[in-house]
């Protein structure tokens, strides 16, 4: 008799190449209709299936983990942060955590950059009228936006993503780059970009643009509040492509509102998909719904990162990508 092969949950509909991919591999339980799944089923899955494929929507918390009808000994997680899940309670159970890191930096850059030139351009208020035939026509003082080329863009963690931000910024739009790290930065990507490093003060206060590349941990959640924003000066702009957590967006409301910021540029939210009326109503503030890595080569390349974690767990080896 062939030897059973391990039950992998699906918690989302894939590309199509990689659930093909992961059919070959694994017997699947998979979520056909591709809804937000709550804690409650995610625990039933978890005591079905010998691993989860889980993305940034599923809630892991401890509870998903425990207990003696829980089967599941692998979450990989098709996506590189990982605060949705409760890493050491999966640890002390035995359930190993992967992720997919490296494959969605540059699609993730290249959506912070554009964000940015978004906000200073006033894109959006610029679509929008033309799309509602509001545009009377060319004008010397219409939507006028703010230069971005040779500016200061302030980066809060100097990690891969905001590496690769900094490489565009400076190479592409001649910015001076201030970057504020926790820890200490790699000595050739700072070389690389000319940045100087200073404290959180420091960037935020002299920056005309400040772009957030921090994981959601305890320790950065609402980094950016009230306090902070008002360090910012009131020209600037501020884009968040790492987690809405970073940001209290009740404080970021009022400052872009108050006129104590010029505008910002999201992708993340704290509790998605809900973006705040209070966000929503500005025209001052670009919101995407969490477009980062949404390009098909990045989400076939984490699909296939988590697939090689998969195969890798299952047949007795260390994942490439463990969350230590
Ligand atoms: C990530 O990888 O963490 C993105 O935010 C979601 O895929």
């Amino acid at each position: 008799m062939p030897a059973s092969r391990p039950v992998v949950a699906l918690t989302r509909r894939l590309p199509p190449e990689v659930e093909r991919a992961l059919a070959a591999e694994f017997d699947l339980i998979e979520n056909r209709e591709d809804r937000q799944l709550g804690v409650a089923e995610l625990r039933d899955l978890a005591t079905r299936a010998d691993g989860l494929l889980a993305t940034v929507t599923d809630p892991l918390p401890a509870e998903v983990f425990a207990g003696e009808s829980v089967r599941c000994r692998i979450v990989a997680n098709f996506g590189v942060g990982y605060n949705h899940i409760d890493v050491p309670a999966a640890r002390a159970r035995g359930v190993v955590v992967t992720n997919t890191p490296g494959v969605l930096t540059d699609d993730t850059a290249d959506l912070a950059v554009a964000l940015l030139l978004a906000v200073a351009r006033r894109m959006g208020e610029g679509e929008r009228e033309v799309r509602e035939s509001r545009w009377n026509g060319w004008r010397p003082t219409h939507l006028l936006g703010t230069r971005v080329s040779g500016k200061t863009l302030g980066i809060i963690g100097f990690g891969r993503i905001g590496r690769a931000v900094a490489q565009r910024a400076h190479h592409g739009f001649g910015m001076r780059i201030v970057i504020h790290t926790p820890h200490e930065p790699p000595a050739d990507a700072v070389a690389a970009v000319e940045a100087e490093s200073g404290s959180l003060q420091e960037v935020l206060g002299g920056s005309d643009f400040v772009s957030l590349h921090v994981p959601a941990t305890p320790a950065t959640r609402h980094l950016i509040d009230r306090r902070r924003l008002a360090m910012m000066r009131p020209t600037a702009f501020l884009i968040n492509t790492s987690r809405g957590d970073v940001v209290d967006e009740a404080s970021l409301a009022a400052a872009l509102e108050s006129g104590a910021l010029a505008g910002a540029g999201l992708d993340v939210y704290q509790r998605e998909p809900a973006v705040p009326e209070a966000l929503r109503r500005l025209p001052n503030v670009m919101l995407l719904p969490h477009l980062g890595s949404a390009t098909r080569e990045s989400r076939d390349a984490m699909g296939f990162k988590a697939l090689e974690n998969l195969i890798a767990f299952f047949a007795g080896r260390t994942p490439p990508d463990l969350i230590p």
